[in-house]
């Protein structure tokens, strides 16, 4: 096998927003989703059934650690930034579940997807995220390593808030006074071709900020929901193998 055909890309990845996960459970083949914008059930916790705790203060942080506990973990509760995980649920054990306030409780909701049988090979451990709040550019064409720049740039990929567009120009600031960003607001408007994210997009005070900057912050933006929000940059090389 021969390794041909390199190339730079510079990948901005950020939170993900929603994710679906699979993993081998003893039932069979388990799956889940989560996203951000799941509604959790507020000053309700389950009492005595807390296995594990972590310092988290995101739901969605908190699914995927509940995930990882495959079936042990049957639900999970937050307060604060502590993040419990359950081995029942209100339905499991509903005289456990109770009225606190500060908690807030989430189902988990698994599902059991394609049995898995002895005789059966099914590969479960697959990972598969949806791209939202998420962008991915050339380093040819955004060198986030030296570019001092506000206008449009070309991206691969790059997705906000739900909308996204593939291989497209869409605004790009980095400057001394600005870490790398977009505005979903302002950004539309200096003819990129991506445009549909500014529905939606937060006006007042400086415009919507996405990507690693956040003095205007949109909470349905799960990157830049606020200003505690933080930003990954992962520079990659490509091999395509032939
Ligand atoms: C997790 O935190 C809760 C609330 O403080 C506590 O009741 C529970 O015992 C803790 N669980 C573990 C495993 O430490
Ligand atoms: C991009 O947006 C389109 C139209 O809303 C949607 O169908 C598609 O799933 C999105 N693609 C990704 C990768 O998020
Ligand atoms: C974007 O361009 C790349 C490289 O030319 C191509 O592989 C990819 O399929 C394109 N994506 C879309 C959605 O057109
Ligand atoms: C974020 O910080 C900026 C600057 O300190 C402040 O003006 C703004 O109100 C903060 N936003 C939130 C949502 O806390």
């Amino acid at each position: 096998m021969t390794l041909a055909n390199y190339f730079l890309f510079v990948s901005i990845f950020l939170d993900i927003c929603s994710l679906k996960l699979a993993a081998d459970c003893q039932k069979g083949c388990e799956q889940s989703r989560g996203s951000i914008g799941k509604a959790g059930m507020k000053n309700l916790a389950m009492q005595g059934h807390s296995f594990r705790n972590y310092t988290l203060s995101k739901p969605y942080d908190c699914h995927v650690k509940c995930f990882e506990e495959k079936c042990k973990c049957q639900a999970y509760q937050i307060r604060e930034n502590r993040c419990e995980l359950l081995d029942e649920d209100r339905f499991s054990a509903p005289e456990d579940f109770f009225k606190e306030k500060g908690y807030t409780y989430y189902d988990m909701n698994r599902e059991y997807v394609n049995q898995v049988t002895s005789e059966s090979n099914i590969q479960c451990a697959e990972v598969s995220y949806y791209l939202r709040d998420y962008l991915r550019a050339k380093l040819n064409d955004i060198d986030v390593m030296r570019l001092n720049f506000d206008g449009c740039k070309k991206y691969e990929f790059i997705s906000i808030r739900g909308y996204n567009c593939s291989n497209c120009t869409a605004q790009f600031v980095q400057t001394d006074n600005w870490h790398a960003h977009t505005d979903s607001f302002w950004g539309p408007k200096i003819g990129c071709q991506f445009t549909s994210q500014s529905t939606g997009a937060v006006r007042l005070l400086g415009g919507e900020d996405n990507f690693g900057w956040y003095q205007t912050v949109n909470p349905a933006h799960r990157c830049t929901s606020s200003n505690d929000s933080t930003t990954q940059w992962w520079l990659g090389v490509l091999i395509r193998r032939h």
